[in-house]
Formats: C-alpha cells, sequence, structure tokens
C-alpha cells in the first residue's frame, strides 16, 4: 500500500525524457511468440503492465533477458503450451494480446479474461469476430478464452467499431496466415503502426497500417529482429499538462511531435505555448489559461487516455469547459477525487462541465484508474496544500520513474510505502 505525497505550488522547470510508449510495448512483447528465433527490444520502459507481460512469457517457457537500459532479448522458441492462466491475464488489459499470437503461433489459445482498468464496458467481440473470420471456433469456459483453428485462412475483417485491441489481436493472427487479410475500419494509432514495423521487421508483409485499411499477407515464418519502441505519446502528453498546469517551462524530450498534434492544438487553444522541435517540445505559459471543448476521438482525434489530464487542466482555466467521453462509458471516475479538491465539475452521462475554479486545494484522493491517477498527481503538482494518492500501483502500470521525472522539474513529491493491515498489527 504506497502512496504519493505532493506538496503542490511549485512550477515545473526543465527537461523530461519521455520512455518507450506502454500501448506499444504491450503488444510487442507478446507478438515475439510469432518468431521462429530470438528478438532484442529497445527503449522498454520500467513498468508494471512491462513486468506482467514479460512475467507471463517467462512462465510460459520463455526465456527472458534483461540487458540493461530498457533493452530485453527474449526467446520464445521454447514456448509449447499456448495457455495463459487466470494468474497472470487478471492484472492487465493487454493480456489479450496473447490470444491473438498464440493463435497466430500454434492454432490455439487459452487466455483468462484480461484485467486491466475499469473505464465501463470493455466488451472483445470484435476480437472474436476477427479470429473466427479467419476460421477459428471461439468458446469461453469456465472465465477462459478457448480459440482454435485447423488452419488460419487469410480474410476481410470489418470492424464495427474502431478498436485498438481488437485491430492489433487480428494483425497478430492474420500475419502468419495462409492468404491475404484486410481490416477495414481498422484503429490508426502510432502503437498499431509500431507494431506493424515490428512485426515487418521479422520479415511479415503488413501494408497500410495507421490508415483505416490494413492488408496483411500471410507469411509461413517469422525471423529475429532488434527493435526499439516508439515514445509514449501519452506520458508525453502527461508532462506537457503537467507544466501547463504548474505554470512551468519544460522541454519534453524524445517524443515524435506528429503523434502530439491533437493534444498540442487543445493545449494551445487553452493558450498554453507549444514549441515544437524535431523530437521535443516545450511547454510554457505566460497569459490566462482559458475554457475550450474536448471530445475524446480514436486516433488522430483528442484521446481518451489524455481526457482526465487535460479536464484537470481546464479546472484551472477561465469559463465553462465541455469535454465529451465518446470512447469509453466510464471514464469520469476521477471527477469524484477533484471535486474533494475544489474542482467544480458536473456528470451527465457521457459529458463533463467544467467551470474553472482558478486553484485548486490538496486533499486525500484515491486514485481510481491509470489516465485519473496522472490527473491527480497534475492536480497535486498545481494545488497549494498536500495532496495524498492512494492506489498508485494503477499509476505505476504506465508511467516509468515518474517520482524521480517530476523530482527533476523541481516538484515537491515522495513515494511512501503505508504499512498494509497485517503490517500495522506487527508495528
Ligand atoms: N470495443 C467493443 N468491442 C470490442 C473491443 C472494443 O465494443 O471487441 C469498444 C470498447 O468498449 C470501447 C471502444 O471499442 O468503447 C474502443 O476500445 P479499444 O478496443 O480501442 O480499447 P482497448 O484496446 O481496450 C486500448 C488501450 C487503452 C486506450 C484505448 C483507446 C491498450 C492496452 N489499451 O484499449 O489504453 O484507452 O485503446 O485508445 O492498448 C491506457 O493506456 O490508459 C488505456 C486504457
Amino acid at each position: 500500500m504506497d502512496k504519493f505525497v505532493i506538496k503542490g505550488g511549485r512550477r515545473l522547470k526543465g527537461e523530461v525524457t519521455i520512455s518507450g510508449a506502454k500501448n506499444a510495448v504491450v503488444a510487442v512483447i507478446p507478438a515475439v511468440i510469432l518468431s521462429d528465433e530470438p528478438c532484442v527490444i529497445e527503449n522498454v520502459p520500467d513498468i508494471s503492465d512491462v513486468s506482467i507481460s514479460l512475467r507471463i512469457l517467462y512462465e510460459m517457457g520463455a526465456k527472458v533477458e534483461n540487458l540493461g537500459g530498457g533493452t530485453y532479448r527474449i526467446d520464445a522458441t521454447m514456448i509449447k503450451d499456448p495457455i495463459v492462466p487466470y494468474e497472470l491475464a487478471r492484472h492487465m488489459r493487454a493480456s489479450y494480446y496473447f490470444l491473438g499470437t498464440l493463435l497466430g503461433k500454434f492454432r490455439r489459445a487459452r487466455v483468462a479474461m484480461p484485467g486491466g482498468c475499469n473505464l465501463g464496458d470493455r466488451p472483445i467481440d470484435q476480437h472474436l469476430k476477427a479470429f473466427s473470420a479467419l476460421g477459428a471456433d471461439c468458446r469461453r469456459d469456465n472465465g477462459m478464452i478457448d480459440i482454435s483453428a485447423d488452419m488460419l485462412i487469410g480474410s476481410q475483417i470489418y470492424f464495427d467499431t474502431v478498436t485498438v485491441g481488437a485491430t492489433i489481436n487480428a494483425i497478430l493472427a492474420a500475419v502468419r496466415a495462409t492468404g491475404l487479410t484486410i481490416i477495414e475500419n481498422a484503429a490508426k494509432e502510432p502503437h498499431i503502426v509500431d507494431l506493424a514495423n515490428f512485426l515487418n521487421s521479422m520479415g511479415a508483409d503488413i501494408m497500410g497500417a495507421g490508415t483505416d485499411v490494413i492488408k496483411i499477407r500471410g507469411v509461413r515464418s517469422l525471423r529475429g529482429t532488434q527493435y526499439a519502441i516508439i515514445p509514449d505519446q501519452i506520458e508525453a502528453g502527461t508532462y506537457m499538462v503537467a507544466a501547463a498546469a504548474t505554470r512551468g517551462d519544460v522541454l519534453v524530450k524524445n517524443v515524435i511531435p506528429k503523434h502530439l498534434e491533437s493534444i498540442t492544438q487543445k493545449l494551445m487553444k487553452i493558450g498554453v505555448n507549444v514549441e515544437e522541435f524535431d523530437d521535443s517540445v516545450r511547454i510554457t505559459v505566460d497569459g490566462p489559461l482559458v475554457k475550450t471543448s474536448i471530445k475524446t476521438q480514436p486516433h488522430p482525434g483528442f484521446p481518451t487516455d489524455m481526457q482526465p489530464q487535460i479536464s484537470t487542466l481546464l479546472c484551472l482555466a477561465e469559463g465553462t469547459s465541455i469535454v465529451t467521453e465518446d470512447i469509453f462509458n466510464n471514464r469520469f471516475r476521477y471527477v469524484d477525487e477533484l471535486r474533494r479538491m475544489g474542482a467544480d465539475i458536473s456528470v451527465e452521462g457521457r459529458v463533463a462541465v467544467i467551470e474553472g475554479v482558478g486553484k485548486l486545494y490538496g486533499a486525500p484522493v484515491t486514485a481510481p484508474d491509470l489516465r485519473a491517477g496522472a490527473a491527480l498527481v497534475i492536480a497535486g503538482l498545481a494545488a497549494s496544500g498536500v495532496t495524498e494518492i492512494d492506489d498508485i500501483y494503477h499509476i505505476e502500470r504506465g508511467y516509468e520513474n515518474i517520482v524521480e521525472k517530476l523530482r527533476a522539474l523541481g516538484a515537491d513529491i515522495e513515494k511512501r510505502s503505508v504499512p498494509g493491515p497485517a503490517q500495522r498489527k506487527a508495528v
């Protein structure tokens, strides 16, 4: 039971280097199973979703070597049993990528229903639709998803909704299928392009990733590769907002500015200065912050994973802002926590109305999920007084060294261990 303790009110100043993208690496790690040789992956962030993904591979029989500096060598060629049990899968949403890779490699996958952030309904019907289109038989029994196919045959897959997870799973299953697969209404997120680049570097034949039509010509085998994960667009966006919320001056390094366009545009509308360089952006604020409207959308629209953070910034802006959450139906669970800190937000269904209050006040709060937790960190940094954030394990799923990075920018934040009930008794 650890918590973050933040003494707010300090302007963030200096430079921060962005780590590898969580949502790319959690797809790339399982994808190593598809290779017939070991792979080396660089720029792997030290976050708990990565440890869980690596642990799943290890427990399944893969050899995982940490070469240091965020580089891992993974040999998954000795995995024989295409099963991911509940105990391993339940901690992480992305464990469902093992369905696609195991099916692609072994024509069989048995994976427990995934865990992950509670953001409302998170069905997997489109994942199963893709597997079925490729000729697999999908069943659920006892909390497990069981998929098998005598042969995987390339096919046309049309997604009824734009989904990152199902697009990735369809790619993973189709890459070693027989013939051509065409995915229509595909998601276009940068991490989908990163996964396709990784697989192509192993000899896959994937075209169109980053557009809404992806064509995959199945190959018989995939070789080993050495590949560096792209920088995390959401981690970058989070530091950009934190800089703005504290009226700081921060150079956010190791980013791909194109991936940040929708975030940059909204920040500029709010009155934040964003200067773009080749692989960094500088955030400063010299005037008032002002209201805006935001609607989350699939890439290249404004990302749902930045909605809680930017909503926190809008609490500090002048006027009434409207935020519409169009991806998930339960992504305002942080609002009650922000209200404890003085925010004035009302939520009706998928729409939040934020009345700017100019100032937030430190309070004890609880992180309800990963990005909501990041939003509470931003609120704590900007607030006057002390904020204590519980359940920070959510935040540590997706932000590498967040305390060290923020302290280097001048924040007063520390991680404190709080004894659990058993430890408390012993004291
Ligand atoms: N959906 C369906 N059926 C499906 C799959 C999705 O109806 O079979 C719906 C979902 O309910 C949701 C929408 O489609 O309303 C989009 O869901 P998507 O599949 O795109 O989300 P995901 O794959 O579950 C990934 C990220 C999330 C991120 C979303 C949207 C990973 C591991 N997770 O989730 O990341 O919010 O895409 O961009 O890549 C985070 O990093 O904090 C996070 C939650």
